[in-house]
């Protein structure tokens, strides 16, 4: 939620601040900016709404003389409407700054400042930040900081110049996210590492109330006292081509083929000798061994994951297990205790309500698991124990090849539980671990659906409302694909369980209204067509997806989405892919902007 990135060394910072700037777009797209600074000048400050194209098309015409040090900013909005007055860098005297984040008692401290004729011309509440370490500013950097982070709250990343040090980036942070990467040719900090990759993949995460100086010749990692710190270097997995489309026309097609090899690097590593090993995460057996019940938090796509997770787990496991929207978690004062393990899905590991929840799990004793895709993420570094999902970078704002994998990841917990407390026969064993050894395959068998899927998702092209409705596993897949075709498609859906459909909410089904039928499970699939039957009886178009044989009710779809058979357990993973390829095709026919959907943002790092 907000991108931010900075460049201090002896390029011309401007192409490589509007080059960072377009690779972390997917983090917020509704204004752009940039500040540069060259020695004896005061900052220059290029700024406009739309995305980062558009500040690209003013700094063309602005022609700006080469620099050296420069801050650039693409902004999700939170406080005040999209404007230029609004969009990043904001000023304050000597101080030009970005923000990512939210000061929640920013009213408090503009109140603070008006008492002293101090008014912004903005508003946000970034700007108040920059005018409270404006106020503070002495000619001592880090001084100014440090008072100031001692009356902020809430979360931030800042870049800060100040105009009297031309040479020097600081950079301060509290939960929102910070790396930084140092190189021959200069130091640089974003948001993640996706704006960086291609400088080095060595960085360091800077450590929250920490500040770290960027200068030409490298970046010094400093307490807020001002003393030196060793930073923690971090090594990518991933290249500078895992975060470019190659070849493909939008990133969300580029991720959704990327499936098979992300689910093979996910659970391949962790399948040996006919067993599970958690081993290099050094997540011990004991883990696994005494809680009663685990309860899965997350948000949105993440915490579809986990409404997979539960049918899965109380089924193979006779564990009670709870998914709790992250957003809501913490206000439901819920029951935790030593005896439940938490488990928490993150993306990004950086969803500011997902942390919350995180955070909550641990002050009330629980054992917290968190299953995170990008390394040394606030969530990864928060939980007790990580299981990090190996998908690389995922660009497009509607996540696909993180769902699957986060899927995995607790068929993997699923697995080691049954497997440490001897649920499993081992028949049974072997037929699950041959299961998720078989899910690259199978993922890319689905993917061959893919002209068929894109020529019937003609019939979504003009509808306004739509259904995805299921059972079971297969309700938990409704969920998501409905959610992932309303953020792409912006086509209203709602996911509902099958038969409660007809408990009130069947009165919206009309003839304008085509329903996604997803039937997977061979025990309610006379439930399903007769459900799928009564939204038909009331003119609904159907597009059906099943591995099941309907030879015998082939009248019921209009359309039908046949999936490769396989075991009814790994179900999701086939609907999964055409449900994605449904929406991204919807989006496509649509015309839309599949990676970057209106109002929303990737990371989602405010509560
Ligand atoms: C939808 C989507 C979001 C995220 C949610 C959580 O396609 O991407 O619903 O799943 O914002 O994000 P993470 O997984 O980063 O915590």
């Amino acid at each position: 939620m907000c991108g931010i990135i900075s460049y201090c060394g002896t390029s011309d910072a401007v192409p490589i601040l509007l080059d960072g700037l377009s690779k972390l777009e997917y983090r917020g797209y509704d204004s752009a900016g940039i500040s540069i600074l060259s020695e004896n000048q005061s900052p220059l400050t290029i700024k406009t709404t739309g995305k980062v194209q558009e500040l690209r098309n003013k700094v063309a015409t602005l022609a700006p003389k080469h620099a050296h040090c420069g801050i650039g900013h693409t902004r999700w909005a939170t406080h005040g409407q999209v404007s230029e007055i609004n969009a990043h860098p904001h000023t304050s005297g000597f101080v030009t700054l970005i923000h990512n984040g939210i000061i929640e008692n920013y009213h408090e401290i503009a109140l603070k400042l008006a008492e002293q004729g101090k008014y912004p011309v903005s508003q946000t509440d970034s700007e108040i930040a920059a005018m409270l370490i404006s106020h503070n500013y002495d000619g001592d950097p880090i001084k100014a900081i440090k008072r100031s982070c001692e009356e902020l709250e809430g979360t931030y990343a800042f870049c800060i110049l100040f105009a009297d040090h031309p040479s020097e980036i600081y950079c301060v942070r509290n939960a929102s996210p910070l790396v930084a990467v140092s190189t021959e040719t200069g130091s640089y900090i974003a948001s993640d590492m996706t704006a960086l990759i291609e400088y080095s993949k060595d960085y360091f995460i800077v450590p929250e109330q920490h500040i770290a100086k960027l200068t030409k010749t490298g970046i010094k990692l400093l307490t807020l006292e001002g003393e030196s710190k060793e930073p923690q270097m971090l090594h990518a997995s991933w290249d500078a081509k895992s975060a470019k489309k190659n070849g493909y026309p939008h990133f969300m097609l580029k991720e959704i083929h990327e499936q098979p090899n992300s689910l093979l690097t996910t659970v391949m590593p962790r399948l040996k000798d006919m067993n599970i090993s958690f081993l290099e995460e050094q997540i011990p057996d004991s883990l696994f061994s005494d809680f009663t019940r685990i309860v899965i938090t997350a948000c949105g796509t993440a915490m579809n994951a986990g409404l997979v997770g539960k049918v899965l787990m109380e089924k193979l496991l006779r564990i009670p297990v709870a998914v709790e929207t992250a957003s809501e978690f913490r206000y439901g004062d819920p029951i935790l205790d030593e005896r439940t393990l938490v488990i928490v899905i993150s993306q990004s590991g950086e969803t500011a309500d997902t942390l919350a929840a995180l955070r909550l799990a641990k002050e009330r004793g629980a054992k917290t698991l968190a299953i995170v895709n990008v390394k040394g993420s606030s969530i990864a570094r928060e939980s007790e124990y990580v299981l990090y999902t190996h998908a690389g970078p995922e660009i497009a704002v509607a996540s696909t090849k993180a769902f699957t994998v986060q899927m995995s990841a607790l068929y993997l917990i699923c697995g080691k539980i049954g497997i440490i407390r001897n649920l499993f026969s081992e028949t049974f064993k072997s037929s699950f671990l041959q299961g998720l050894l078989n899910l690259p395959k199978l993922v890319e068998e689905t993917l061959l659906l893919e002209p068929h899927i894109k020529e019937i998702t003609h019939m979504l092209t003009d509808v306004q409302d739509s259904f995805f409705i299921g059972r079971g596993l297969d309700y938990a897949l409704a969920c998501e694909g409905s959610l992932k075709l309303k953020e792409v498609s912006y086509i209203h859906s709602e996911s509902y369980m099958a038969g409660e459909l007809k408990h009130g909410s069947i009165a919206l089904i009309t003839d304008k209204v085509p329903v996604v039928a997803i039937t997977t499970n061979e025990e309610t699939f006379p439930k399903m067509v007769s459900n799928i039957r009564e939204v038909k009886a009331r003119g609904s178009n159907i597009i059906l997806i099943t591995d099941q044989d309907i030879s015998t009710c082939a009248d019921i779809a209009e359309a039908q989405i046949p999936l490769p058979k396989t075991d009814a357990l790994f179900t999701p993973f086939t609907v999964s892919i055409a449900v994605q390829l449904l929406s991204y095709y919807a989006s496509v026919h649509r015309g839309l902007d599949v990676d970057q959907p209106r109002n929303l943002a990737k990371s989602v790092t405010v509560e």
